[in-house]
């Protein structure tokens, strides 16, 4: 047990049963698959927290989550058959409820089954994910997120899964975007890509509150915008909306920005974003990706369209992503006609995973520029050490409404810069 208030960053990576991050993670709802990638009748495996389980979706359509081996002879669960609302091994046969409760024997007399109970966790699909609670006792209060209950269309993308720990993905500060994304700007004539911004972090009810402005421009203009109820929010500031993340504890971040989806990229549509990162085990995370587009129509259609056709890019991204970190080919060689969705993404991966799995970063230099990052660490590390320390924990609060209002405000004066 670490000294109370002791813990540092590093301390903070594994996930585990029983870690500090794991226990604290394991107070809130955390997705941990696509919805669509578990279609009615299908049981498969999956790892979270480094802890794995089964996971199936019943008759009626609703997801369930239970132990990942049977509790008989300990075969994994998810090679058997999904009946009804129930899970059936593969080995010898026993039947279980989504409640975890074995209720079928074929082999012996009853009532041993009624005392064969095995783990099993609740689920809410939400957003095209689906969202587990892995924690003990009741769930908390599920979390809805206004900006993604609009009217518009609603795309959950491929998860990735980047072989490396959550942190890198945290500390993804904003400065990253004109360096890792270059190629992609030059590809996609994107030039507000490359403006570097200044960031300014704010804690408020939910987390912080990310403002950027260009840098060099504007940081001490006017602005009246108290846009987040009893947040500080800097009147003093140039704020662009369009360019604000709100982070919401412990490991969401919401935003908005201009489409990048093929054929939508030269418009001026501007898309909520919405991303969960949840550590897979120590030395993997997943990212779940959503987006809400606010079109309607023929219009929705064709960026459907446009978004599935990425889906088919996003089957060999991780292995382009492998070759330019093995050396054999570069990001300036990726395909011009790749939609810039995916090549985000490749971009963003062999920077993180170029990290290395684990922290071994030692000493570090962050400046001002990652205000973002000094910020995420001081939250996590307050929180987690009152966890340990057995005292309060904040209690986050989420906006009721959407942000879109006060964001489409700024967009007017958020003029991009070439
Ligand atoms: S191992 Fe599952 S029924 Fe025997
Ligand atoms: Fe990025």
């Amino acid at each position: 047990m670490p000294a109370p208030g002791a813990l540092k960053v590093a301390d903070l990576e594994p996930v585990g049963p029983g870690t500090p991050t794991g226990r604290y993670l394991r107070l809130f709802w955390h997705p941990v698959i696509r919805a669509q990638d578990i279609p009615v009748g299908r049981a498969k495996p999956i790892e979270i927290l480094g802890e794995k389980f089964t996971i199936y979706r019943g008759q009626s359509g609703k997801v369930y989550i239970s132990a990942f081996r049977c509790a008989h002879r300990g075969t994994q669960l998810s090679l058997g058959w999904v009946e009804g609302e129930s899970i059936r091994c593969r080995y010898h046969g026993w039947r279980f409820e989504g409640n975890g409760q074995c209720v079928e024997q074929p082999n012996e007399d009853r009532p041993f089954c009624d005392k064969v109970k095995i783990a099993a966790h609740p689920t809410r699909e939400y957003a095209g994910l689906i969202f587990a609670y892995l924690g003990e006792g009741e769930p908390p209060l599920f979390r809805t997120y206004p900006d993604l209950d609009r009217a518009g269309v609603l795309v959950a993308d491929p998860v990735e899964v980047l072989p490396c720990t959550f942190w890198n993905r945290f500390d993804n500060d904003h400065g990253h975007r004109a360096w890792v994304h270059r190629a992609t700007a030059v590809r996609k004539n994107r030039p507000d890509i490359l403006v570097i911004r200044h960031e300014s972090v704010e804690e408020c009810p939910y987390g912080f509150i990310g403002y950027r402005s260009v840098k060099g421009k504007g940081d001490n203009a006017d602005s009246s915008m108290g846009i987040v109820e009893g947040s500080k929010v800097a009147a003093d500031r140039h704020i662009e909306m369009a360019r604000c993340i709100h982070w919401f504890m412990p490991n969401v971040r919401l935003w908005f920005q201009r489409s990048r989806a093929k054929g939508f990229e030269d418009r001026e549509l501007w898309e909520t974003k919405c991303v969960w990162i949840v550590p897979i085990n120590d030395t993997t995370h997943a990212a779940f990706d959503v987006t809400l587009t606010p079109l309607e129509g023929e219009e929705a259609r064709a960026y459907k369209r446009s978004r599935m056709q990425q889906e088919e890019e996003d089957e060999t991204r991780w292995d382009l992503a492998e070759k330019i970190l093995a050396g054999e080919m570069t990001l300036e060689d990726l395909p011009d006609d790749m939609s810039a969705y995916t090549s985000f993404t490749i971009e963003d991966y062999v920077t993180q995973v170029g990290q290395g799995p684990v922290s071994t970063r030692g000493p570090e230099l962050l400046s001002v520029s990652e205000a973002r990052v000094i910020l995420l660490r001081r939250l996590w590390l307050r929180e987690i050490n009152a966890l340990v320390d057995g005292k309060p924990l904040t209690d986050w609060k989420l906006p009721k409404d959407p942000f879109i209002a006060a964001a489409k405000e700024q967009w007017k004066v958020d003029a991009l810069p070439a």
